[in-house]
């Protein structure tokens, strides 16, 4: 049975927002996309950009560095310069928190 790590409340994340959460020594984006929510890790796979402090537009997050896209449903790269995918997390709503399974 998978663990649940709690990120946020689900008030913390603005519909059409992403927020940048630091637990322990690993950071994670967590996105709103009309009320339903979805979790990636926080560095993009191109460089230092934060996902999280990205632009999202509909279910793409696009990097605050040089501006590289992902699906962030899927991970899969939407937009150069990225080459590599981010990883995505399996999202649960309990409570009005944000948890995902790790
Ligand atoms: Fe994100 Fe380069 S660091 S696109």
């Amino acid at each position: 049975k998978p663990t649940l790590l709690p990120l946020c409340g689900i008030d913390d994340v603005l519909e059409g927002c992403a927020l940048k959460v630091e637990e322990g020594d690993h950071a994670y984006a967590v996105y709103n996309v009309a009320g339903a929510y979805f979790v990636t890790d926080d560095m993009c796979t191109h460089g230092p950009g934060s996902l999280g402090e990205g632009e999202l537009y509909g279910d793409i997050i696009e990097c605050n560095f040089h501006g590289g896209q992902f699906n962030i449903r899927t991970g899969e790269v939407a937009g150069p310069p990225c080459m590599e995918p981010v990883k995505t997390y399996t999202v649960r709503v309990e409570d009005g928190g944000i948890f995902i399974e790790v």
